[in-house]
């Protein structure tokens, strides 16, 4: 299909791109490919560049430095890990999302002037951009996208999409309940026909950014330590719960607190990835006693395993008012009567939380003792974690590269046409 331009959206000639922003990670890739191309940090480090030439030191062409730059007034963005993880004196880690929708616009421009340059590597007037969005977005945020993707990046087209609707098109469904357990949030969406029930959406703030929290906390009980990784010079090897034994680095002056604390959120993160598990019925100390312990090492040295603890942590996804199943339960009870059924025989569980070993069997037995009984429950999830992860920007891919689409794209002629009222007319 051909778009007004004589362009070939989706097919060979122009590769449709497909970013699906989360709190996490931005994914960012080709539609038709089956993982995204990058999987960027959703925070930015803005801070002094770390090293301004004077106005002798400046090339005569100029391309060193902008010219009427002033040594420490430039700030610069350092975006993705090897950038980010620096220790770099004066930076500060900051967020372009609120509340499950892009809020900084400043700061989300920088983060796609990244993924053009650096990822894709391709001017964006060459690409159609499908973006995925929470179903709580708000008008003016949707607006404010579309108009970036059209007026600064000169998109040839533009199309958005519910991330509930293209996770349940990745794991093969048009209609499905969707649990999406990732880092600000849990929630749970039903799709029917490929449409997302907006009304019928709920959603808790219990997710992966939770169990980090509640993993600093529990460790901070233990008296277990969490250095962080980049300030250890060396370490000595030590026998299981023993004093660690570590010489510490010198550190640059002037580490910002917001990327210290970022910094060790990434590893409490390590050690919830690493050591939680989900245990197959509600938490019981001897039962989670009764299995074998996990070992994990901190960054100073100290180790040790990890037994019934592994499994209290992750009771919060399963808590009674804000938990996974209390959210299955209450979308679908908010959907007409006759929509019910085919919901509760189509529950896909996807988001980076939904990886805890564990998690959708505990769900799928939680939603068993609920579901009601003239309703058959199924549940499902992706095989891999890659694709439980980044299962609406695999749905995305997936759409952006079908025949049946390219006439949804809202082109830029329309948008130069219709203006702002394409959005809710095409991408309702
Ligand atoms: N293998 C894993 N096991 C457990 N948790 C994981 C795993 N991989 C990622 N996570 C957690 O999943 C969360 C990220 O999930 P996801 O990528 O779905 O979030 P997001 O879409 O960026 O955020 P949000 O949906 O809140 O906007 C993080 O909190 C991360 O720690
Ligand atoms: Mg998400």
């Amino acid at each position: 299909m051909s778009g007004p331009n004589g362009m070939l959206y989706g097919g060979d000639e122009i590769g449709a791109l497909v970013f699906d922003p989360g709190h996490h990670s931005l994914r960012v890739g080709y539609a038709q490919e089956d993982t995204p191309k990058a999987d960027i940090p959703a925070v930015i480090g803005v801070g002094p560049a770390t090293h301004i030439p004077d106005a002798e030191e400046k090339v005569p062409d100029g391309n060193v430095t902008q010219s009427g730059t002033k040594a420490g007034n430039e700030l610069r963005h350092y975006i993705d890990v090897t950038e980010l993880h620096v220790a770099r004196p004066g930076m500060e880690v900051q967020t372009y999302m609120k509340d499950g929708q892009v809020d900084n616009w400043d700061l989300f421009e920088k983060m796609l002037d990244y993924c053009y340059a650096k990822v894709i590597r391709s001017p964006s007037e060459h690409h159609p951009a499908l973006f995925t969005e929470a179903v709580w977005t708000t008008r003016p945020a949707r607006e404010k996208l579309a108009e970036l993707l059209f007026e600064k990046y000169q998109a040839p087209a533009f199309f958005l999409v519910k991330n509930a609707v293209l996770a349940a098109f990745a794991n093969g469904k048009s209609t499905a309940l969707v649990v999406d357990a990732g880092a600000s949030q849990t929630s749970a969406v039903p799709v029917i026909d490929g449409y997302a029930l907006v009304s019928a959406a709920v959603r808790s703030p219990v997710g992966g950014d939770h169990l980090a929290a509640q993993a600093k906390a529990m460790l901070g009980s233990m008296h277990i330590q969490m250095l962080p990784i980049y300030s250890i010079q060396s370490k000595e090897v030590i026998r299981e719960r023993e004093r660690a034994r570590y010489t510490l680095k010198t550190l640059p002056a002037g580490l910002t607190h917001s990327w210290q604390q970022y910094m060790l959120k990434r590893q409490y993160e390590d050690f919830c990835h690493c050591v939680a598990q989900v245990s197959e019925s509600a938490y019981d100390e001897r039962t989670a006693a009764s299995v074998p312990g996990l070992h994990y090492e901190f960054p100073g040295g100290y180790h040790q395993d990890f037994g019934p603890e592994r499994f209290k942590l992750t009771e919060c996804f399963f808590e009674q008012s804000l938990g996974a199943p209390h959210l299955v339960c209450a979308a679908a009870s908010s959907c007409d009567a006759d929509a019910r059924p085919a919901l509760w025989g189509s529950v896909v569980a996807c988001g980076g939380v939904a990886n805890t070993p564990g998690y959708l069997d505990r769900l799928t037995k939680e939603l068993a003792s609920r579901a009601p009984s003239s309703h058959r429950l199924k549940s499902h999830a992706a095989p891999s974690p890659a694709e439980r992860r980044f299962a609406a920007w695999i749905g995305g891919s997936i759409l952006a590269s079908i025949g049946s689409f390219q006439q949804m794209w809202i082109s830029s002629q329309e948008y130069d046409e219709g203006g702002k009222g394409q959005l809710e007319r095409k991408c309702p």
